[in-house]
């Protein structure tokens, strides 16, 4: 059999109308504009209309992916939505996208947080690049803000609604998906959960009292998980694709804060301006996170075909999934032919790279030291 690849070959959104911004918030909890700028990036975030369900936007957001692909719904072999605010508990929600949308074809819900969508990515290369499927759409979606305690002001700040989409489809150009890494680790449960609602707990009257029925989330614990995540995790699976984080032409990081994405940027030794960010006009979308800057990225003219694109999610579980691309059809030639100068290069690149890690790390605690030191006086 040829060898097969997988292509994102379209993509579209769909982000409600109604805008909260860090001015409204002011109005609502014990906050500032400053604050939650300064802290996170953020300015304002959307929030669904009484019209907006979760799979009425996905549906949108994924037949804009089919125009731009320049299929129908008719020639999809499979539907992934990822997303942890599907509109009922039973049946998926991938199934109410299926019908909405006019496919006909096998349809699931995929939940692991915010990385959930690039893990829905991956599992889509897998069914691709097997044989098994030729087209697959792949959405992120959430309307998480029904989950967020307005009176809670550590995590109403961050999180927002949206939904986007892309279409993966077979080729046989050495381009597309290079890597992917997914990782769990489920001993981090607490620093991010909904207490109530599910079969440990059934919402109860006690659930209202208590407000169990929303996020509760140790934000300093994220906030250290995500930082360490992001940048090994990206590094981790750019090697693995033959590549050194030179070779990358943008990263896309989850839109969690900005601050996780430019401390990640330093212990990379990147250029934070090479992380795309739109977290300002969004916040946190959650699983639709990383798809939506994906396809702002192509929109807005930061992605051409050819590019290397690096993604990162993270979050709930605690869960983690990173994705090393190559847009339209490019070559691949970095380190892919067993001998060649430019296989040299990398060996090279990669070598000065994990010297100058072990550096960063033996000298981690002299600098935290210098570091309090500088804060006390
Ligand atoms: C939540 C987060 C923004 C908090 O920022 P931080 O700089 O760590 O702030 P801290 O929690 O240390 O709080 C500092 C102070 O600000 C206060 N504060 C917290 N939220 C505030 C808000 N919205 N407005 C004003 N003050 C606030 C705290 O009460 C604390 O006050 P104190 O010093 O008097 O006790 C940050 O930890 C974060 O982004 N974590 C990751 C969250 C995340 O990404 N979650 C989703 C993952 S998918």
């Amino acid at each position: 059999m040829a060898e097969r690849y997988a292509k994102i070959t379209g993509w579209g959104k769909y982000i409600p109308e109604r805008v909260l911004t860090n001015h409204d918030l002011e109005q609502m909890v014990d906050t500032s504009d400053e604050w939650i700028s300064t802290r996170t990036g953020i300015r304002e975030r959307h929030i669904r209309t009484k019209n907006d369900t979760t799979s009425s936007m996905a549906t949108t957001a994924g037949q804009r992916a089919l125009a731009v692909a320049g299929i129908t719904a008719a020639d999809l072999d499979l539907i992934i939505v990822a997303t942890s605010s599907p509109d009922y508990l039973l049946p998926s929600v991938a199934s109410q996208v299926q019908d909405q949308i006019g496919a006909r074809c096998g349809a699931f819900t995929l939940s692991a947080g915010c990385s959930g969508w690039v893990y829905a990515l991956t599992t889509a290369n897998q069914f691709i690049t097997s044989g098994m499927y030729n087209r697959v759409l792949v959405v992120g979606v959430e309307i998480i803000s029904f989950a967020v305690d307005y009176t809670d002001r550590t995590t109403s700040i961050l999180f927002g609604d949206a939904a986007a989409a892309t279409v993966l489809e077979v080729s046989d150009q050495p381009s597309g998906i290079l890597a992917s890494e997914l990782g769990s680790d489920g001993s981090g449960a607490l620093y991010l959960y909904v207490p109530d609602g599910g079969s440990v707990a059934p919402m109860s009257q006690h659930t209202i009292d208590n407000n169990r029925q929303f996020i509760r989330m140790n934000g300093a614990g994220v906030f250290k998980f995500a930082v360490r995540t992001l940048a090994s995790s990206l590094k981790r699976t750019i090697y693995q694709a033959g590549l050194t984080p030179d070779d990358i032409d943008l990263f896309i990081p989850h839109q969690a804060n900005a601050r996780i994405v430019e401390h990640a940027a330093r212990q990379m030794r990147v250029p934070v301006d090479k992380f795309y960010m739109n977290l300002d006009r969004y916040g946190n979308t959650s699983a639709a996170s990383v798809p939506l800057a994906l396809v702002e990225a192509i929109e807005d003219g930061h992605l051409k075909d050819g590019d290397l694109v690096a993604m990162c999610a993270f979050g709930a579980g605690l869960t983690w999934a990173t994705v090393v691309m190559q847009l339209g059809t490019g070559e691949i030639s970095l380190a892919h032919s067993l001998f060649s100068v430019e296989r040299a290069r990398y060996l090279a690149r990669r070598t000065s790279d994990m010297v100058l890690d072990s550096a960063q790390s033996a000298l981690l605690p002299l600098y935290t030291f210098l570091y309090e030191r500088r804060k006390k006086k």
